[in-house]
């Protein structure tokens, strides 16, 4: 278990679900006839959380260099750290819990359920719902032990500019790379429309699931999966001048996925035992037995 008994200065989150509960607060769900109130949602407002929250970005836009991702990309994407069947590895994801607040926190497997069964239930295709089921594995990194600030976060492109409207963006004078000359303009390494696929992004769960799924399902998915944290560009359209035509189209997605990561949790725990037969179908249908990590 990783709990708040063993979180340390370079992991300062009480839970992930700390970054997550920020979010919401960030973005609420807009009103529909739908919507759930805020009752019903996890009690976020909490004070303790912001400071963690803070403390959580200093680290991760501190340490986001464009160096950082190359030897995370080094270490990571040889996949040569576990290899697990499907239904293991999400055992062991689950594994990551948070116990210091029982009462409210739904477990990984959970919210990967509700995210999924949010999905379903709206009718869209069955690659579309395995995204949501599989769309955090990633997280996975904390139990390689890494820490929160290279696992989750906003993620954002390195070697250029960081935009203004990242969350936290004073804390980018701290990066090495805001005063690299060769990162610093609003361009950097990269040319005007180049398309997100020659851009790196900072690290994390998002890109390190994307590498490893990425000859499994359509693109569509992939596009989800590897930019569900870029908040930057899906919420606030701050790299538009990276995009290509591609993305633009692929981005329709990932603008169509993000309500069911952020609005889905509820207090109410799925049954995972009877949701079980659905998704080993849907697994199998899509994804190797063995996962390589
Ligand atoms: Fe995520
Ligand atoms: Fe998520």
């Amino acid at each position: 278990m990783v709990s708040k008994s063993q979180s340390n200065i370079n992991s300062p989150l009480s839970s992930l679900e700390d970054w997550e509960d920020d979010l919401l607060q960030r973005y609420p769900e807009p009103k529909t006839q739908s919507s759930k109130t805020k009752k019903e949602y996890r009690d976020y407002s909490n004070t303790e959380r912001v400071d963690t929250v803070r403390d959580f970005y200093k680290l991760n836009h501190t340490y986001q260099t464009y160096d950082f991702v190359c030897n995370k990309e080094e270490e990571f994407l040889k996949f040569d750290k576990k290899e697990m069947p499907f239904w293991e590895a999400i055992k062991f994801l689950n594994t990551l819990v948070d116990d210091s607040d029982p009462d409210t926190d739904l477990d990984q497997l959970q919210h990967l359920l509700q995210t999924s069964e949010a999905i379903r239930r709206d009718g869209h295709p069955d690659w579309f719902v395995l995204t949501g089921f599989i769309h955090d594995l990633g997280k996975v990194l904390c139990l390689f032990g890494e820490p929160q600030w290279a696992v989750v976060g906003d993620t954002f492109p390195v070697g250029c500019q960081h935009a203004e409207k990242i969350v936290f963006p004073e804390f980018f004078d701290l990066n090495p790379d805001s005063k690299d000359e060769r990162y610093n303009t609003k361009y950097g390494i990269y040319e005007p429309h180049c398309g997100l696929d020659n851009i790196k992004m900072s690290w994390g769960h998002d890109e390190y699931l994307y590498q490893m799924v990425k000859d499994h399902l359509p693109e569509e998915a992939l596009y989800m999966i590897r930019y569900h944290s870029f908040y930057a560009q899906h919420r606030e359209g701050a790299y538009g001048h990276f995009l290509n035509k591609k993305d633009r189209e692929m981005f329709k997605w990932v603008d169509k996925f993000n309500p069911y990561d952020l609005y889905s949790k509820l207090p109410e725990k799925p049954n995972v035992k009877a949701l079980m037969p659905y998704y080993e179908d849907l697994v199998a249908k899509y994804l190797p037995p063995v996962l390589k990590f």
